[in-house]
């Protein structure tokens, strides 16, 4: 492939005049921007850079939740699946349901030994599991000596591809009840397909069942927590929201395998599995080993959320499966629960603890409310079905909780009949935000940054809740990551900011993927089982979401928004908690080029670049994780102007502190 090096050539306005191209500045200089600084127009929603969570690529098991036994309680519909026999021939493993833990976690295993020899059973992980050298590993299980056996040893080993042990521990004294036994492990070297072997050391026989191996190092130590790289990664976006727990995971093939939050606020052991619906979705990503474990519940979620200053924003079922897939309905009639379900969740997160569901929030760990001021109803749903449905949820919500703010949907497509009809109906209705979701090519997003310039201002506010731009092919994977994919996606979000009084929040989607076991692509992050990386899309989400200021300013070139004249797009806000206008300017154009920026006011000093530039089809990966990333310079500027050369293919943003 012949790369294109980000070029320095400067094209003069007049040679780009002769070339039919319109000058944004005065003839024989460069296009000139005139920031409005004192006309400061609405608010930039505090939350408007948020993140989409949905389980998908093995985002939460396998990823984000940080559990190295894949199928721990042997509750998958093959309860054996990624368990093996470990070693030795003296011995036998079977799964039994007799005198299971409870009712709800109806399967253990029985590992008996006939002795001497050590005899065990093993688990692969997920595709391996990740560990560090000379890091702890909690390693825990529920166990009980099984009747009529003598007293047994069980020896839990971290084991690499070719079975040399890197770590083991020892338990013993179990007894004839089913408790739960822990230790530690420490890894000697750093493997990211390492397995877990449990061998019994001497004849006997043992029930084991929920067997965990969960690093003791988690994000903000959170007992149950998440993998902290990839949870930093979040957190470094500043995340204004987390929209979880998806997506299309929301609704489910089927009424009965939509995602139910209650089922993952129970005791761990007693949360039920359920098929991820992006285990068979797509037969050439096909995952047949992709369940939803819920160790990564809605506790978990809102307390990531928390942890990390993000607004929460759960989206539920409204009744409506997958309309992809089954689309079955749930009778109005029989509405009734899934509203009910709304209303429960409002009052899990807010409640006081004297409430049913404030209890359950208390006895996780969480007496103080986590404060929801949003929630979803439906997912990408569409047609007369949907709009009766979420009717029936407005006018519960909005009689019984005023103060938290609906979202509805606007189905699949940005736009289309049924993207019509729905805006239409709503706007007869009340939500407070429409999400409205976009995967489109990266020209699409080019060609759409004025979308929001002329929507109406009244009405539903929008939420851009999912978005990428498509660049390449599905089976590129990583690949499909692409500068060129991020800068389109950084010229359309120039449209969201200048349009933030009605464009409220956004997120892109889908936000992780682990590199050996995705199923949709391009993703914000991806990781494998011991590193991840961002995209450079990550990155233009940072910038944004830092940058975002507090309040939007026009950003003029002859007298009209810039978006797309002479390739180049561009947004501004006034930042009045640090005093600075923000400016971001997005060049596609495959040359350099000075602009000139009249800012309005006089910089007090110097001011920040912060610049990221690529060749378009320049990519991220484990090796390099950076290699489109931004970087920061020192921007000098004396009074209220300056020209400042922007990069071919090129976001800048230009950070002047003024008076
Ligand atoms: O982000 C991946 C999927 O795209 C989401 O689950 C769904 O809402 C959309 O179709």
């Amino acid at each position: 492939m012949i790369r294109i090096a980000p070029t320095r050539i400067l094209l003069p306005a007049a040679l780009l005049a002769v070339l039919g191209v319109t000058v944004l500045g005065q003839p024989g200089g460069p296009p000139t921007l005139i920031v409005q600084t004192d006309k400061p127009g609405a608010d930039v929603a505090k939350a408007m850079y948020g993140v989409f969570f949905e389980d998908i690529n093995f985002a939460a098991d396998g990823g984000l939740y940080p559990e190295r036994v894949k199928n721990r309680s042997f509750e998958f519909p093959d309860p054996l699946m990624a368990w093996y026999k470990s070693a030795g021939s003296g011995g036998s493993f079977a799964v039994r349901t007799d005198g299971a833990p409870s009712a709800r976690n109806t399967r253990y295993v029985r590992i008996q030994a006939d002795g001497p020899a050590p005899y065990g059973i093993m688990n692969m992980g997920f595709r391996g599991m990740g560990v560090l050298e000379n890091a702890d590993y909690r390693f825990s299980l529920l166990a009980r000596r099984a009747p009529g056996s003598k007293p047994v040893a069980l020896r839990a080993e971290l084991q690499n591809t070719r079975g040399q042990a890197l770590g083991s521990l020892r338990l013993e004294g179990f007894g004839d009840t089913w408790q739960r036994y822990e230790g530690t492990l420490k890894s000697a070297r750093t493997d990211t397909r390492a397995r877990l072997a449990l061998f019994l050391e001497s004849a006997g026989a043992l029930d084991v069942d929920v067997v965990s191996l969960f690093p003791a190092e988690t994000f903000k130590g959170r007992p149950n927590g998440l993998r902290s790289d990839i949870a930093q990664l979040l957190a470094d976006l500043q995340p204004g929201f987390i929209r979880f727990p998806g997506g299309c995971i929301v609704e489910g093939r089927y009424l009965d395998l939509r995602y139910d939050w209650k089922e993952t606020v129970a005791d761990l052991a007693d949360r039920r599995i359920l098929i991820n619906r992006w285990n068979d979705e797509f037969m050439h990503r096909a995952a047949p080993d992709y369940f939803q474990s819920f160790g990564l519940g809605f506790y978990e979620y809102f307390q990531f959320a928390e942890d990390v200053g993000a607004e929460p924003l759960p989206i539920l079922s409204c009744g409506i499966a997958c309309q992809f897939n089954s689309g079955e309905l749930a009778p109005m009639e029989d509405i009734g629960p899934y509203i009910q379900d709304a209303l429960d969740l409002i009052e899990f997160a807010n409640g006081d603890v004297k409430t049913t569901w404030g209890a359950r929030r208390a006895a996780l760990g969480h007496p103080a409310p986590f404060h929801l001021k949003y929630i979803g109803v439906g997912n990408e749903q569409w047609g007369p079905q949907y709009v009766e449905r979420y009717k029936a949820f407005e006018q519960v919500l909005l009689a019984k909780h005023p103060e938290v703010q609906i979202v509805s949907g606007a189905g699949p497509f940005p736009d289309g009949e049924e993207f019509d009809y729905l805006w239409k109906e709503l706007r007869q209705l009340k939500p407070a935000l429409v999400d409205e979701h976009y995967y489109r090519p990266p020209s699409w997003f080019l060609e759409n940054a004025s979308r929001y310039d002329g929507y109406p201002r009244t009405g539903p506010k929008v939420f851009a809740g999912e978005y990428a731009a498509h660049a390449g092919q599905q089976s590129d994977g990583p690949n499909r990551s692409t500068w060129e994919a991020a800068l389109s996606e950084a010229a359309f979000i120039t449209g969201l900011e200048r349009n933030a009084d009605i464009v409220r929040l956004a997120s892109y989607a889908p936000l992780l993927a682990h590199l050996d076991a995705w199923q949709w692509a391009p993703n914000l992050i991806w990781f494998d089982n011991l590193r991840a990386y961002g995209t450079p899309s990550y990155y233009v989400q940072q910038v944004f979401s830092r940058n975002k200021g507090t309040h939007v300013v026009p950003v003029l070139a002859r007298g009209e928004p810039v978006t797309g004249q002479q390739g180049l797009y561009a947004s501004a806000v006034v930042d009045e908690l640090a005093g600075e206008v923000v400016v971001k300017v997005v060049n596609t154009a495959g040359f350099g080029r000075n602009v000139r920026v009249e800012l309005g006011r006089a910089a007090t000093r110097a001011g920040r670049a912060i610049v990221m530039a690529s060749d378009p089809a320049a990519v991220n990966s484990l090796a390099e994780p950076r290699r489109v990333a931004p970087r920061e310079e020192v921007l000098p500027v004396a009074g209220a102007a300056l020209t400042r050369e922007l990069p071919a293919h090129s976001l800048t943003v230009l950070r002047v502190p003024v008076r």
